[in-house]
């Protein structure tokens, strides 16, 4: 009698654990390209437009990502990024990004604007 009681008790704590941990590792994927996003913003992208939250950027004319996601959507900016219009702005050097880079920008991008919609 005890044994069955253990064997239902381990299911249900399994099938607990398994419910809570679904929406833990969406968020941790979607968590993870955010970051690598935000590597590749500060690595290609910081030393003309400010990339964070706060912040100016360093080039006067480049506008603060967190401006941009606010006034655009983005599904634009991803069709802009693989159509290659984002790497062909003035004074910009030649990026040829890969798709992964893009997803990860994207995902970055989402994450600023999901923060700037918070209030
Ligand atoms: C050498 C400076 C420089 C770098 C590096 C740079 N940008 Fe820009 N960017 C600008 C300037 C200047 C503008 C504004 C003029 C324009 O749109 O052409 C701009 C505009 C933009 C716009 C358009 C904003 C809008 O609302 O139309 C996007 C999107 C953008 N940059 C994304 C990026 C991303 C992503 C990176 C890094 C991968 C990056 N930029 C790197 C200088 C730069």
């Amino acid at each position: 009698m005890i044994r069955v009681h253990l064997v239902a008790l381990v299911l249900i704590n399994l099938a607990a654990a398994a419910a809570a941990q679904e929406p833990t590792v969406e968020r941790t994927v979607q968590q993870d390209a955010a970051d690598r996003g935000g590597w590749v913003a500060r690595r290609t992208c910081a030393s003309c437009h400010a990339v964070a939250r706060t912040g100016t950027s360093p080039m006067e004319t480049a506008p603060p990502f967190r401006d941009i996601v606010r006034r655009r959507s983005l599904s634009e900016l991803e069709n802009r990024f693989v159509d290659g219009a984002i790497a062909d702005h003035p004074s910009m050097p030649d990026y040829v990004f890969r798709a992964r880079e893009i997803d990860d920008l994207i995902a970055y991008l989402e994450s600023l604007q999901a923060e700037e919609r918070t209030p």
